[in-house]
């Protein structure tokens, strides 16, 4: 894994010590909610499985820096799924805010160009330094898995632009993989759509097995409703862990 967890200190074992540390650093949990006091609860029983909390739109729209700060404090690695998208001027602006709060990583669309990708990585490192705190990754958004248009050569042009304009990562489905081998030592890979072989994909349309992910070269997997909609949580989260140990 490229990204240099030392900075932040995370992850290690769960609550219970079961866990290792090695898969957990692995896992992110997808806080797809509006409602942070509902968040918190969630975490409270999923946080000894997670080493990476994912803050998305809904949430950050109604909490963000109370839920990035707050998730930061408790020892989690915080991705702050913003998607950004707009001139580089107001990207840069609005990483800027982000990285005052602590986050470890944000997302920003490589669909948007060098210039504004640029801007997001500078406006990260700047807020963090404004607040004496380490500086988040940026990871490039490639290609959507709702974007049937994109092809193969839209990928790796999107994999340059995440590695030439100072990009820690990027987010890629899991079958695209293979394609994006060639920017594996300088790119961190986060891999959404997970699933457990025969669970329900629901809109995912390009979905891998954790095991399966992980040995194609993702570093860090997405776990949203495979275990948040699960009838037990905490059941699937184990089953999940389970899958990846021996
Ligand atoms: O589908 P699941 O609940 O596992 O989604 C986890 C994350 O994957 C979501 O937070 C979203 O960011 C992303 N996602 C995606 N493509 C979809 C649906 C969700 O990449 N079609």
């Amino acid at each position: 894994m490229a990204d240099d967890r030392s900075r932040h200190e995370v992850s290690g074992e769960s609550n219970a010590g079961r866990v290792p540390g090695e898969i957990r650093s692995r896992l992110a949990l997808a806080l797809d909610m509006d409602d942070l006091v509902g968040a918190r609860r969630l975490v409270s029983l999923l946080g000894p499985y997670f080493g990476t909390l994912k803050v998305g739109l809904e949430l950050y729209s109604a909490s963000g820096p109370d839920a990035v700060g707050g998730f930061a404090d408790d020892g989690f690695d915080v991705f702050c799924d913003l998607k950004l998208h707009d001139i580089p001027t107001t990207v840069g602006r609005a990483a800027r805010v982000v990285g005052s709060l602590g986050a470890r990583w944000m997302t920003v669309h490589t669909m948007g160009g060098a210039a504004m990708v640029a801007a997001a990585v500078d406006g990260l490192a700047e807020g963090a330094a404004g607040a004496g705190l380490p500086t988040p990754g940026a990871l490039g958004v490639t290609v959507l898995t709702s974007d049937e248009t994109a092809t193969g050569a839209d990928l790796e042009a999107r994999c340059e632009v995440a590695a030439r304009n100072g990009c820690e990562g990027i987010i890629c489905a899991a079958p695209d993989l293979p394609t994006t081998e060639p920017w594996a030592d300088r790119l961190v890979r986060v891999v959404p759509g997970i699933r457990m072989p025969g669970s329900d994909p629901h809109d995912q349309s390009r979905v891998a097995g954790p095991g399966e992910a992980l040995a194609a070269g993702a570093d860090l997997l997405v776990i949203g409703r495979m275990v948040t909609a699960a009838d037990d949580p905490v059941a699937a989260a184990e089953a999940l862990v389970d899958s990846l140990l021996g």
